[in-house]
């Protein structure tokens, strides 16, 4: 995607120096645009843990990049140990999302398959480039299907612009290009049919105010944002025609966890007769699990994100504020799980489909 008219993926190679990969730090957006070099492990775990980079997809290219750096540091003389602590440490930083998981186990497979350092070295940079590239594919190929549902909302309402109202930020930030939530969006924009975007701001961190409302003006895409508790009354109201929303991981039946406040949008969504989409790449399922409220780990984070906001002072610096009596305690689980029930389709790389074990087994039938 283009910012101020450069193209950018979230994650790339610094140009000449294969050693250090480069990311955007999303804890300065809107208000900076900053590139950050990482190096090591210690800079990985740092960034994925502190959320200079987040989002699904980017987490898995991020743990993909942070094995291949792995290699580089790792001993000849306890290279293995070295790279299953690398990727115990990576594990650890972020326990909802599913792709980070999948994306450290792909490199230690891959990495095994070398029979030299040389070959591991190599064989590991090239398993973190496939892992950013088909993320940048599959989000493609979402928006294509997604599409077509957007076109056909547009279609019933002759052409009058589709509200859409979307939770968090599963924009092209929280992957490696075009997001999940987002890609049929652009898609659709791109087209020409005509789009609106409710943002919900996503307290405590606000990724919908800082991150989806930034993408969405960058590209031209027209959109309100909205106090995370207004898309029921916008619902009530006939100002939504559909919901969609990314997701950290979902499970072989279908049960969707994604950023806190999800399932009571889903909930709104349901009993307004308004359709719930999730869209997500294969490596967000967990093909492992399938009931999504006793299985799914969430994540619990620092009360501070919940007891202060951060901004802009007026054309000024960037700053936390304090929001509540300075002894209040508080509580910040990161996510929630919205029942497979609540969900009308998936929209994945490979097509769109029920929510249930059975439809998405004939999507993914090796999953069987
Ligand atoms: O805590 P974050 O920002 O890493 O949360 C992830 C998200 O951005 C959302 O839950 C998103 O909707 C799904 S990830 C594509």
């Amino acid at each position: 995607m283009h910012v101020n008219g450069t193209a950018y993926r979230t994650i790339w190679v610094k140009e000449n120096d294969p050693t250090t990969i480069q990311i955007i730090d999303q804890r300065k957006l809107p208000h900076e645009f900053c590139i950050v070099d990482l190096g090591t492990v210690e800079d990985f775990r740092k960034a994925i843990k502190d959320m200079y980079v987040r989002g699904a997809g980017l987490i898995g290219a991020s743990a993909g990049f942070g094995m291949y750096i792995a290699t580089l540091h790792a001993s000849p003389d306890s290279f293995e140990s070295d790279i299953t602590e690398a990727a115990e440490i990576l594990k650890a930083t972020r326990p909802t999302a599913s792709n980070l998981a999948w994306a450290v186990h792909r490199q230690l497979h891959a990495i095994a398959k070398g029979s030299t350092v040389e070959d591991k070295i190599a064989v590991a940079f090239q398993t973190a480039c496939a892992i950013t590239d088909e993320d940048a594919e599959f989000c493609k190929r979402i928006g294509e299907h997604g599409k077509t549902i957007i076109e056909e909302i547009s279609k019933r309402k002759n052409g009058e612009t589709v509200n859409i109202l979307t939770h968090c930020n599963a924009g092209w930030l929280a992957f490696v290009d075009y997001g999940s939530a987002t890609a049929p969006i652009y898609a659709a924009h791109d087209a020409g049919i005509k789009v609106h975007v409710w943002v919900d701001e996503t307290r405590p961190r606000n990724q919908g105010a800082s991150l989806t409302a930034w993408e969405l003006g960058q590209h031209g895409v027209v959109h309100h944002l909205i106090a995370d508790n207004v898309g029921g009354h916008l619902m009530q109201h006939g100002l939504v025609d559909m919901v969609i929303v990314g997701t950290d991981r979902t499970t072989r039946q279908g049960d969707v966890a994604n950023k806190i406040g999800t399932y009571l949008k889903a909930l709104a969504a349901k009993d307004n007769n308004i359709p719930f989409y999730v869209a997500l790449p294969s490596s967000t399922f967990d093909f492992n699990m399938s009931d999504g409220l006793k299985e799914i780990p969430i994540e619990e984070r620092d009360a501070r994100e919940v007891r202060y906001m951060t901004g802009r002072l007026d054309k000024g610096t960037v700053s936390d504020v304090l929001i509540c009596p300075e002894s209040t305690p508080a509580k910040n689980f990161g996510f929630d799980v919205t029942p497979a029930r609540l969900v009308t389709k998936l929209i994945c790389e490979r097509g769109i489909c029920d929510a249930n074990e059975t439809a998405i087994m004939s999507l993914f039938p090796e999953q069987k």
